[in-house]
């Protein structure tokens, strides 16, 4: 019912020679036909670089962020309609390392998931508690929240058209990955949590996981019942393991 999709995101990652060689190898690894959805994530600059290398209906470009704003002196922000304008069908909203780098708060990510929706792009929401919060016994509360306020400000209706990705913090880039049951309990909550505003959407939407997902991991995350691919760092960065990910998700 939900097709599993695998996204990539290379973060402030590569070059132009390397965007070509990752998505030259990433469409040769998964030939013409693939029974899941895929996308590549690369930083800006190589947006409509990689737009232009795409072949395949399958395969979807997205950004790694937005301005909340349609345009405007915003000087260093990019818009959804530029976006758009350079290929892109998705983009990330709310990643960690903009809530904690760049102090985005989950108003500014409520903000940036209404521009997506606005302007037709697929906004990945990403949520997620950290050690400390989880340590706490956060973990529900925090995931929780972090949704609550977009759906406030975004409706349940513009979940029809989202994708949401689980990552806890102390997962991402550190090699320590939620084990496949405590990543299942908290997509259960977020599905949960859509359901009891849409039980169609909440049924619909997809849920990734994000956090040290390897080839080696993820066909046993992916197995769970309620998580329906994975947002993959610093393995998305290989051609080969990525597709490998990718075919997990078979
Ligand atoms: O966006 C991707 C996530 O932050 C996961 O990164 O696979 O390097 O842990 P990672």
């Amino acid at each position: 019912m939900r097709k599993p999709l695998i996204a990539g995101n290379w973060k402030m990652n590569g070059s132009r020679s390397e965007t070509r060689e990752l998505l030259a190898g990433i469409q040769h690894g998964l030939g013409e036909g693939f029974p899941f959805e895929v996308m590549v994530i690369p930083p800006y600059p190589y947006l409509q670089l990689a737009a232009g290398l795409v072949k395949h209906d399958g395969l979807v470009l997205g950004a790694q962020d937005l301005s909340p704003h349609a345009g405007g002196a915003y000087t260093g922000e990019v818009s959804g309609a530029m976006l758009v304008d350079c290929g892109c069908r998705a983009v990330l909203v709310g990643h960690s390392e903009r809530r904690s780098l760049h102090g985005e708060t989950d108003a500014d990510v409520a903000a940036k998931f209404r521009a997506a929706v606005q302007i037709g792009l697929t906004p990945v929401l990403c949520v997620g508690e950290t050690l400390a919060e989880r340590e706490q016994g956060q973990t529900e509360a925090v995931v929780s929240r972090q949704l609550e306020r977009v759906l406030q400000a975004a409706g349940i209706v513009a979940f029809a058209s989202a994708v949401v990705a689980y990552e806890p913090v102390w997962a991402i880039g550190t090699g320590k990955t939620a084990t496949p049951a405590q990543a299942q309990e908290v997509h259960a909550v977020i599905r949960a949590q859509l359901a009891s505003e849409d039980a169609t959407i909440g049924g619909l939407v997809r849920i990734l996981y994000g956090g040290s997902v390897k080839p080696d991991n993820a066909a046993e995350i992916f197995a769970q019942q309620d998580i329906d691919g994975g947002l993959i760092g610093g393995a998305s960065l290989d051609a080969d393991s990525f597709v490998a990910i990718c075919r997990a998700a078979q």
